[in-house]
């Protein structure tokens, strides 16, 4: 499941994974995992040799059930601070890093290897598994985006948050590497005027479909 910020990919993934009984797997939260520890360590995020250097370092481990999905580094439970406003400025400077690519995507693919599984991200059909038996790319308007951003975060604007995710959106999708685009042979949804549990209905038909 790929597609850019505040398109519904967590809540529908999840709602995916819980329907069909399988696994889930957030790795935008990896990559936010990443950046928290970099923070933490004064890594200096403008310079990307230096974010390279340490990209091996922080131990990240992140559990797979679609009702309480954990992250971790080095056994700190980071679930909030990832979620924080400073993580969420920074991630996609840390993510256009390969080498802190390299090494998530190296981690995804252990999670991925020991059986079924919904994953979200934003590489995830194009690079991390494009043999995936169904490849979903989520989109939305930007301000149904926006607003559904703006309903989950305190004190924030629509239209902050609409520049703020189109800033983001720009950084993922113009890296060099692994930019965010729709896979081949994935479907696209546009989910602007559809319900949760209508996106979740429709990859369910496509799941029972192609599987
Ligand atoms: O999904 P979420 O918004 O939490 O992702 C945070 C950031 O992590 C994205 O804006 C993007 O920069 C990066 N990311 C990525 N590749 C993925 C998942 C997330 O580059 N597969």
């Amino acid at each position: 499941m790929d597609g850019p910020s505040g398109s519904g990919k967590s809540s529908v993934s999840r709602g995916v994974a819980r329907a069909l009984g399988l696994r889930y797997l957030d790795t935008g939260a990896m990559y936010r995992a990443m950046t928290w520890w970099m923070l933490q360590q004064g890594v200096d995020l403008t310079d990307p040799a230096a974010v390279a250097a340490r990209a091996g370092e922080p131990e990240i481990t992140c559990g797979t059930d679609p009702d309480g999905p954990s992250i971790q580094v080095g056994g700190v439970d980071v679930a909030g601070p990832i979620r924080e406003a400073e993580v969420t400025g920074a991630v996609s400077v840390v993510a256009a890093v390969p080498e802190v690519r390299a090494r998530l995507v190296q981690l995804q693919r252990e999670i991925i290897g020991a059986g079924d599984i919904v994953v979200e991200g934003r590489d995830i059909g194009t690079v991390v598994a494009p043999d995936a038996a169904v490849k979903v790319y989520l989109t939305a308007s930007a301000e149904a985006r926006a607003l559904r951003r703006t309903a989950e975060l305190a004190g924030t604007t629509v239209e902050a948050q609409q520049a703020a995710m189109a800033r983001r959106d720009t950084l993922d999708s113009t890296r060099k590497a692994d930019p965010l685009s729709m896979a081949d042979g994935a479907v696209e949804l546009d989910t602007t005027p559809l319900t949760l549990e209508e996106v979740i209905g429709e990859v369910l038909s496509l799941v029972k479909e192609r599987t």
